[in-house]
């Protein structure tokens, strides 16, 4: 199938590139490098041993998305592109309105215009708010977002659902990654986070080589075994399998469907951590610090729909995620821009 990459300079997408292409696919990219740079498709090329189509533009503009879609003749779109930091978003809510909504509308219509109506969309365990029970299943009822960024991601969900019951022709599933983490085992793609990281893996990962002094962890007191915060890690290889096995299912079905991808099993910062020590022979020095504001204690998937519908599960080890992140770190201290 010849698929189109929204946002695929970016980490999820990258890692999904190489997935879809070694399963014979030919995946095309859109990206205004808002979050990301072309030396990711670069790096993508290398790896896959061949020529991604790549183009600059904002999902947005609808005279560029047009150009694009005349270009291609596309079986089926994912959808990455979007602005993704939860604490930027309190602070900037109307950029990530504006930026979240606005592509993936203009990217229905333009998919509607030229007759594309199979679409992959990256969603969020976020969706879910904070819901006091454990493991989350795709069924239950929202308890509502905490920030911006959860909103815009429940948004999409409701378009995407509107338009696949307006019209039934369209294949819409719902991915709703729970942490992604880890890099490509060849350490040439990975996570490069701008500035200063937010998230747990890449801040551990720049405290082992040294680029930053200590890990902060957030609470120590939450009613989980050790007392720290516990999060489905899954590995992004993973997880870009499960968008090749979702490009394939809505091939092959109408409707919308909501499917979790996460492991199904919840470790603590402290695990990952040990982990990360263990596995990679460095030092990660750490404090405890108090609670982040927004954070809830533990979530995990029940991925069992996965399974049932996709016939994915996740393979990948918490040691594989500690030992890929390390190798794409120490190979790229600089990241992509290095
Ligand atoms: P990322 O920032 O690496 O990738 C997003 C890509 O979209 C970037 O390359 C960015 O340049 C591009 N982009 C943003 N706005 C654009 C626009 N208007 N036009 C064109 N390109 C645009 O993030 P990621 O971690 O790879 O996440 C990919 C998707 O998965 C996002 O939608 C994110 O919200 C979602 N998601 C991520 C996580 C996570 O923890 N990483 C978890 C759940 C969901
Ligand atoms: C994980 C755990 C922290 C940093 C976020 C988004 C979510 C989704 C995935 C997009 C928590 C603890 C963290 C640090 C720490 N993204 N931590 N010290 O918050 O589960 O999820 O990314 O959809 O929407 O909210 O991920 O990696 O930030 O935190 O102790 O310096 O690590 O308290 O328990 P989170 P995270």
């Amino acid at each position: 199938m010849k698929i189109l990459l929204t946002g695929g300079a970016g980490y999820i997408a990258s890692h999904t590139c190489v997935e879809l292409a070694q399963a014979g696919h030919e995946p095309v990219i859109v990206d205004n490098y808002v979050n990301s740079c072309p030396e990711a498709i670069r790096r993508v090329e290398q790896i896959i041993g061949r020529p991604v189509p790549h183009y600059e533009a904002d999902v947005s503009d609808r005279a560029a998305m047009d150009r694009i879609f005349e270009e291609n003749a596309f079986d089926c779109v994912i959808h990455f592109a979007g602005l993704k930091a939860v604490g930027e978003s309190v602070a900037q809510p109307l950029r990530y309105y504006r930026n979240n909504l606005d592509t993936t509308l203009t990217l229905c219509e333009t998919m509607q215009a030229h007759g594309v109506k199979r679409l992959v969309f990256s969603s969020s365990a976020t969706v879910y708010g904070n819901l006091p029970t454990v493991p989350y299943r795709e069924d239950m009822t929202s308890a509502g977002c905490t920030n911006p960024y959860g909103w815009t991601k429940f948004m999409i969900e409701k378009i995407l659902e509107g338009q696949s019951t307006a019209d039934h022709e369209w294949s819409v599933v719902l991915l709703r990654y729970f942490n992604p983490i880890g890099a490509h085992e060849s350490g040439l793609i990975g996570e490069d986070p701008a500035g200063i990281p937010n998230n747990l893996m890449p801040y551990v990962a720049k405290v082992a080589v040294g680029e930053l002094e200590k890990l902060s962890i957030f609470g120590n007191d939450y009613p989980t075994p050790d007392g720290t915060g516990v999060r489905d890690y899954i590995h992004v290889v993973d997880l870009a399998r499960g968008h090749v096995l979702a490009c394939d299912y809505a091939a092959s079905h109408e409707g919308c469907e909501i499917i979790n991808l996460g492991t199904g099993h919840g470790y603590s910062v402290l695990d990952l951590v040990q982990t990360f020590i263990r596995v990679n022979h460095v030092d990660v020095p750490y404090v405890i610090a108090p609670r982040r504001p927004g954070d809830i204690a533990e979530n995990w998937a029940d991925p069992t729909k996965a399974r049932a519908l996709l016939g994915w599960q996740a393979e990948k080890t918490l040691e594989d995620m500690c030992r890929d992140t390390f190798r794409f770190q120490q190979k790229n201290p600089k990241g992509y821009r290095g």
